[in-house]
């Protein structure tokens, strides 16, 4: 018998444990014509937040050895154009049941942008919020609103009084103590948590004596980062009730069944979607055959079990 990888997160059916993760695929548009987008779990769109945002000037990727940085500025169309245009799209992806899980990923700059951003895709038809609190905090010195864990226990608060959808909060790695953030968050009616955003980091260019970045530090993400996302996966994982759905330098199935055995639920695909567009096919087909192999029926038998 085929074994079972589909689940149910966070109230919602998800085909299979895998999804891609937010502004790695945009909303699926240029992948699509790739591969079948609709086989996967899920996709996050494009952090979104509520007015169109250019993104940043100068240098936004840079390789590193095992990954990259970004610093892409959260350029998006903002919310309203996101519903006009993007989420339609993302319906195509697959039937609306049967299909990939729309996630969609917003951002904000104060409360009252993420408050303005959740009303306006209240009416929206889609599965899951995720909401990204790695943004800086423009009110309070630019401190992303992810770091201290009662900024981001009033943000998740006041979202989730207005919010209709499931809400999902992605964490910060740089938060100070991420298992009492993420406890904060599922106290204050997150349904879920996702894990982990882009590490703080910097390089120079040391012919120009000048960081390589015009905003001096940013994000790092790939296969540098996974010891240290699955780290804090497994210990936000046994401090929650709620699931969690990790992301960290995932490139292959085995990376997949070690964030499932330390306790995700599900799992983000991000920086190797550069590599390779439909690699998340391949951790998929890598899953099943594993678990043939293994006897393992259903997937949820892994689950946590490190
Ligand atoms: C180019 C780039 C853009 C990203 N944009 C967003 C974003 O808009 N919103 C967000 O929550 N995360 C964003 N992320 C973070 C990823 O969704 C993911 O959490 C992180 O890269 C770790 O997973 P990975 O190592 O598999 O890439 C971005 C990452 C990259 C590399």
């Amino acid at each position: 018998m085929k074994p079972s990888l589909d689940i149910t997160f966070a109230g919602v059916p998800l085909k299979n444990p895998l999804v891609l993760a937010s502004g790695t695929c945009g909303f699926g548009r240029e992948f699509s014509e790739l591969f079948d987008v609709g086989r996967l779990g899920g996709i996050c769109s494009k952090g979104l937040t509520l007015n169109p945002k250019p993104g940043n000037e100068g240098i936004r990727i840079w390789e590193t050895a095992a990954g990259v940085m970004n610093s892409v500025g959260l350029e998006n169309p903002g919310v309203p154009a996101f519903i006009e245009t993007e989420l339609p799209f993302m319906h195509t992806l697959g039937p609306r049941t049967k299909g990939p899980a729309l996630i969609v990923n917003l951002g904000g700059h104060t409360i009252d942008d993420y408050l303005a951003g959740v009303e306006l895709l209240n009416d929206a038809d889609f599965d899951i919020l995720e909401l990204n609190i790695s943004c800086p905090n423009v009110k309070a010195g630019g401190m992303a609103f992810g770091v201290k864990t009662e900024t981001a226990r009033d943000v998740v608060r006041r979202v989730r009084r207005i919010c209709k959808h499931p809400l999902m909060v992605k964490l910060s790695p740089n938060a100070e103590d991420i298992s009492a953030l993420a406890r904060a968050c599922e106290e204050e009616g997150a349904d879920a948590v996702s894990l982990t955003n882009t590490f703080l980091a910097m390089a120079i260019d040391i012919q120009k004596r000048r960081p390589v970045f015009e905003n001096t530090y940013a994000g790092l993400s790939g296969p540098a980062i996974k010891p240290i996302a699955l780290r804090m996966v497994h210990q936000c994982a046994r401090a929650l009730k709620i699931p969690v759905m990790g992301a960290g330098g995932i490139t292959s199935w085995q990376d997949a069944v070690e964030y499932l055995m330390a306790g995700a639920a599900a799992v983000q695909i991000g920086t190797a979607n550069f590599i390779k567009p439909e690699i998340a096919l391949d951790i998929l087909a890598g899953l099943e055959s594993w678990m043939e192999s293994q006897g393992i029926g259903d997937i949820a038998e892994i689950r946590g079990i490190v």
